[in-house]
C-alpha cells in the first residue's frame, strides 16, 4: 500500500504504476482508440491514467453536453508546467465540452494564506491571460473565483458536509486543518455544481488533473453517490497526467524560479536556465558519452521536447534514438532544446499582447 497522497504537499512523485493500482486508476491506454482527436500527450503516456472517460467519450459520441471543470490555485507566475494542463483544457474545449474553470482563491487563502487581492491579480494576469494566448476561446467558459459565485454553488457547499465525516477526512488526507476542510468541501462543490439544476442538470464531467489532486476525486466521486436523492449526480470522471520535472531533476514549482522556464521569460533566460540548470542524464565526458550514450529518463532537455515543445513524433524518437546511442551529445540536445523553446515563447509572447484586449468576456 503506497502511503497517503497529500495534496498539499511537497512529495515528487515517481511510482505513478503503484498508485494508479492501489487507488484504481484506470490506464489511459484503454481509452486512446476511442479518444477523438488524442492529444500527443495522451498518445506519449504523459496523461497516462483515468477514471470512468468513458462517459465523456459516450456523450460526445451521441452529442450530448458535457463538461471539463477544473481548478487552478493563483501562485506566482505561469510556467511552462502549468501550460501542459491549459493545453488539456482547450483541448476539451475544442472537441465540444462547455468550460468551468475555478480559481481556487479561498483554498490558496486557507492553506497558503495569501490575500484575495493579491490572488484575483495572478489569477488573471497570468493564468488567464495565458489560457487565451494557449487558444482558450470565449463564449461556454465559466471562470469563476471560489470566493464571489453563483447561490446555487454555495447551498451545494453547505450541504456536502452532511454527509461525510471526520474519520473519512483523516482516512484520506491524514493530517486536516479546518482551512483544509472548507478547501475540501469547496473543491467537491466546484466538481459538482455545474451538474445542479441551476447549471443545467446530470450531465457527464471530466476533471482533468495532476495524480495529487486524485484524494479529492475519491471524496467529491462518493458524495455524488451520496446526493443522488437530491441531485441524481453522475459520478465526475477525471484524467491524469504525470508532473513535467523541474529544471534541476525534483519538482517544478512556482516557489524557485530555477526549477521552471515562465511563459513570460525572454530567450536569455531561458538558454540560461536550460544550458546551465537543466539536469543532464549525458555521460560524464564526450568520450564516455560517445560510449554509452544519454539517458532520456532523466534528462530534463528531453523530457521538456517529450511533454510539450517536439510535436513531432518522428523526430523525437530520431533525437531519442541518437542520445541514447551516443550520437547527438548534451550540448546539442540542449541547443535543440533552447531554439524549440524560444520559438515557441516568442510567439506566445506576442499573443499575450493581443489576450489583453480578450480577457474583459471572460469576466462576468
Ligand atoms: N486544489 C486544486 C489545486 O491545488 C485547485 C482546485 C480547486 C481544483 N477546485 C478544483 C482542481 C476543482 C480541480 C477541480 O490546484
Amino acid at each position: 500500500m503506497t502511503k497517503k497522497i497529500d495534496p498539499w504537499g511537497k512529495a515528487d512523485i515517481r511510482d505513478y504504476g503503484a498508485i494508479m493500482k492501489d487507488f484504481g486508476i484506470e490506464p489511459f491506454s484503454s481509452v486512446l482508440k476511442h479518444t477523438p482527436k488524442p492529444m500527443m500527450q495522451m498518445k506519449r503516456g504523459i496523461i497516462f491514467g483515468h477514471r470512468e472517460f468513458g462517459r465523456i467519450l459516450d456523450a460526445r459520441k451521441k452529442r450530448k453536453p458535457f463538461v471539463m471543470m477544473t481548478g487552478l490555485m493563483p501562485s506566482g507566475k505561469f510556467h511552462i508546467g502549468h501550460a501542459m494542463l491549459a493545453r488539456e483544457m482547450i483541448y476539451f474545449q475544442e472537441i465540444g465540452a462547455e468550460l468551468y474553470v475555478c480559481v481556487a482563491d479561498i483554498e490558496a487563502f486557507n492553506v497558503r494564506r495569501k490575500s484575495l487581492q493579491e490572488l484575483r491579480k495572478i489569477a488573471i494576469d497570468e493564468y488567464l491571460l495565458n489560457y487565451i494566448a494557449l487558444g482558450m476561446k470565449p463564449g461556454k467558459v465559466n471562470f469563476y473565483f471560489q470566493s464571489n459565485h453563483q447561490t446555487a454553488y454555495y447551498r451545494l457547499l453547505q450541504m456536502l458536509p452532511q454527509r461525510v465525516t471526520f474519520a473519512e477526512m483523516k482516512a484520506i488526507y491524514g493530517d486536516i486543518t479546518p482551512g483544509k476542510i472548507i478547501s475540501v468541501i469547496t473543491q467537491a462543490a466546484d466538481i459538482l455544481h455545474p451538474q445542479l439544476p441551476e447549471n443545467g442538470g446530470p450531465k457527464p464531467v471530466v476533471v482533468p488533473v495532476g495524480i495529487d489532486q486524485d484524494p479529492h476525486m475519491r471524496l467529491t466521486r462518493d458524495l455524488a453517490a451520496r446526493f443522488q436523492r437530491e441531485f441524481r449526480f453522475i459520478p465526475p470522471s477525471s484524467t491524469y497526467h504525470e508532473f513535467m520535472k523541474g529544471l534541476k531533476g525534483g519538482k517544478m514549482s512556482s516557489s524557485d524560479p530555477l526549477s521552471y522556464i515562465a511563459m513570460s521569460d525572454d530567450s536569455k533566460t531561458v538558454r540560461t536556465k536550460i544550458m546551465k540548470y537543466a539536469f543532464s542524464g549525458g555521460g560524464n565526458s564526450i568520450k564516455e558519452h560517445r560510449k554509452h550514450g544519454g539517458d532520456t529518463k532523466v534528462d530534463v532537455a528531453f523530457s521538456m521536447l517529450k511533454f510539450l515543445f517536439e510535436e513531432d513524433d518522428r523526430k523525437l524518437k530520431k533525437i531519442k534514438d541518437d542520445y541514447e546511442s551516443g550520437k547527438m551529445l548534451t550540448g546539442e540536445l540542449k541547443e535543440y532544446t533552447v531554439e524549440k523553446v524560444n520559438s515557441f515563447l516568442s510567439a506566445h509572447q506576442k499573443r499575450m499582447d493581443k489576450a489583453k484586449s480578450q480577457v474583459d468576456k471572460f469576466l462576468k
